[in-house]
């Protein structure tokens, strides 16, 4: 079983590697409308496979965030870095730079994600996290990675 997850986890990989450079050559804009089929539209089954378990979540997100380099400033231990921690952070009370506090749910990592300066969390810089996963990531690794956030708990 170790051996055949292992396998899945690395063709999945793979896919969404294929996925991602596959997607830069693409508009980012059209979303739903794009009916080429190919790597994008495999791409989109994969959150529902992510949301049958948070193990899947877990393997599948991860390999996203590597393929994006998230991982770079991201920790899922609890460890910050460049970038806050992702665990524990969905529903978190987040403070924020300008000493407000937000929820974080699934609409505050969205933005994060696509407009990381438009909330700077505390005691991080702002213009460190790049601003253009608007037009890199699918909105299949987009939801993948969320879900992915919302499992480390
Ligand atoms: C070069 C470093 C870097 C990379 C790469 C990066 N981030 Fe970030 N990220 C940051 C920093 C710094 C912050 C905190 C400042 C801010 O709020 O924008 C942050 C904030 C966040 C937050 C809000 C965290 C919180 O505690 O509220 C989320 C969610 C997030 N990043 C997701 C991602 C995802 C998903 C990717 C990959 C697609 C990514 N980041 C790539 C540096 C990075």
């Amino acid at each position: 079983m170790r051996f055949i997850s292992k396998v899945a986890g690395l063709a999945m990989f793979l896919l969404l590697l294929t996925a991602a450079c596959g997607g830069g050559s693409s508009p980012g804009t059209g979303g739903a409308s794009q009916s080429s089929g190919g790597p994008q539209s495999t791409a989109a089954e994969i959150p529902s496979v992510a949301q049958t378990s948070p193990e899947n979540a877990k393997a599948f997100g991860a390999a996203t965030a590597r393929v994006f380099v998230c991982n770079g400033c991201h920790t899922a231990d609890g460890i910050a870095a460049a970038g806050p921690t992702w665990k524990g952070l969905y529903g978190k009370e987040e403070t924020l730079d300008d000493g407000t506090t937000v929820t974080v749910d699934e609409a505050y990592l969205r933005e994060s994600i696509l407009d990381p300066n438009a909330k700077v969390v505390e005691g991080f810089l702002p213009d460190i996290m790049p601003t253009d996963f608007a037009e890199r990531l699918s909105d299949a690794q987009l939801d993948l990675l969320i879900e992915y956030i919302k499992v480390l708990q």
